[in-house]
């Protein structure tokens, strides 16, 4: 009957990285819950296998149940409230499945124990799922002792590896993910530990941080540990091919890098101009009339921006006539959540509120003396007649008014670009004059900009 549950962090594998604590506490349990994941790869189960084989008592009776892990579903291409919903879901199954285990204990059989790779602190949901567990048998009316036994993790080994200490003197580290990466990312956050990155985000950082220092690794305690360190732009090739050869030859690749500004001091957080941010953008709360959803551009609205920008109408009303192209589409989407934090820019995203879908571009810029906001916009073909321009322009006009200090938004459009003053105009713009030869045309002359603005409310 359970009385004890032990969550052991057992390094990377090798029994001789697991702890003195983590070895002596192995041995007192009575059963092992392990996840049987779909896509296990035989080199991790093997790996812990070996740990229990080379660290467990020869007479310690002890039994492994394994459960099967319930399918968790694609993360790739979820946004971030769709992905917290799907882990806590998978996160609930795994709850019941392990109940079951511990349910069905014979009476003798007192302590369960989970391995769990690294260290149970680090992006691993271990020790959540044992707090529901505990709770669980307590509202049963069972108390249930439990703990965590530190071990070494990948950001750690990697710093050993490389022999280099995760931080510079006084500075932050960040530790992320792959795929919150590259719209987080800014010179401000000292180092960067990254993990769970299985599509190398960092690539994404090349064109706009060359400079970086990548400091990589794979396999990170075992006999097949890669580790390469550089210059971002000049061995991402390597990494890259590095990576392709190793998941080739063993099925999966395990990977951890940092990226650290060259230098010796970490330049301060958002450096740039002193404009006053705009809100956090981590901390948006959806904007929406019920016709339209207005969120903050992000690196995967690459294609909304390509589509909103390439067609004959953008092109006709544009500055240069020149189509955008997917680079450079990818690197502005890519560069907006920094741009943000800046404070200078806030791009948004336009989406239909009833499939999600991308409809068009919204940002506002701040231009010349100070509280002063110039909004420019655009919909995508597919969107276009239906007020999503005017319908957005409200509700982010709204929020700039509440959320910044912003004391007036202004606008124009080429003279005969009816479309934008209307929509303009329904959003509570007032028409204000005629800027003369101010907007380049494709054709090298030079078009008179009717402009428009809206003043911040009367409090
Ligand atoms: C689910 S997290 C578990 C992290 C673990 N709890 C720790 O403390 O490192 C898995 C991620 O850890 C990193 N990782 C785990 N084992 C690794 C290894 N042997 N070499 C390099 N990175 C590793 C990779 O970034 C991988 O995507």
């Amino acid at each position: 009957m359970i009385g004890r549950i032990r969550v052991i962090g057992i390094g990377m594998g090798d029994p001789d990285q697991v702890t003195g604590e983590a070895a002596r506490a192995l041995a007192t349990v009575d059963v092992f819950i392990v996840a049987r994941k779909a896509d296990a790869h035989g080199d991790l189960v093997a790996a812990r296998q070996a740990v229990c084989d080379a660290l467990i008592p020869a007479d310690r009776a002890y039994r492994v149940v394994e459960v099967t892990d319930p399918r968790r579903g694609p993360d790739a291409g979820r946004d971030t409230a769709a992905y917290g919903k799907g882990v806590r879901d998978w996160h609930a199954a795994r709850v019941k499945a392990y109940a079951e285990v511990i349910d069905g204990l014979a009476e003798h059989e007192t302590t369960v124990g989970f391995l769990v790779w690294g260290d149970p602190a680090l992006y691993d949901s271990t020790i959540r799922i044992v707090d529901a567990l505990v709770e669980r048998c307590a509202m049963q009316g069972r108390m249930v002792d439990h703990d965590v036994i530190a071990g070494i993790s990948a950001p750690a080994l990697l710093a050993a590896r490389h022999r280099i200490p995760l931080n510079r003197i006084g500075a932050p580290v960040h530790i992320t993910t792959g795929r919150r990466l590259v719209d987080e990312f800014d010179l401000g956050l000292g180092d960067v530990v990254v993990m769970l990155d299985g599509h190398l985000s960092c690539a994404s950082l090349v064109d706009s941080f060359p400079d970086l220092e990548l400091y990589w690794g794979a396999y990170l305690g075992s006999v097949d540990e890669v580790l390469v360190h550089g210059r971002l732009a000049d061995v991402i090739e390597e990494v890259r091919r590095v990576r392709t050869e190793a998941r080739a030859r063993h099925g999966w690749i395990m990977d951890t890098y940092l990226l650290r500004q060259p230098g010796d001091a970490p330049a301060p957080a958002h450096a740039g101009p002193s404009f006053m941010a705009f809100p956090d953008v981590a901390s948006w709360e959806p904007l929406t009339d019920g016709v339209v959803t207005v969120r903050p551009l992000t690196a995967a609205d690459w294609p909304v921006l390509l589509a909103e920008s390439n067609n004959d109408e953008s092109l006709k009303w544009g500055f240069d006539g020149r189509p955008l192209t997917e680079a450079e589409a990818r690197h502005k989407t890519a560069e907006a959540v920094r741009e943000w934090r800046r404070g200078r820019v806030a791009r948004f995203v336009i989406a239909d509120a009833d499939s999600g879908a991308g409809a068009g571009v919204l940002m506002v810029i701040r231009m010349g003396p100070p509280g002063i906001g110039v909004v420019g916009y655009g919909v995508v073909p597919d969107f276009r007649g239906r007020g999503f321009t005017s319908r957005a322009l409200t509700l982010v006009c709204g929020w700039v008014f509440a959320h910044t200090d912003i004391q007036r938004l202004e606008l124009g459009h080429k003279v005969g670009n009816v479309a934008s003053g209307k929509a303009a105009e329904r959003a509570g713009f007032t028409r204000e004059g005629v800027l003369v030869g101010r907007l380049p045309n494709p054709d090298g002359t030079r078009s008179d900009e009717v402009s428009y603005f809206l003043l911040r409310p009367e409090a």
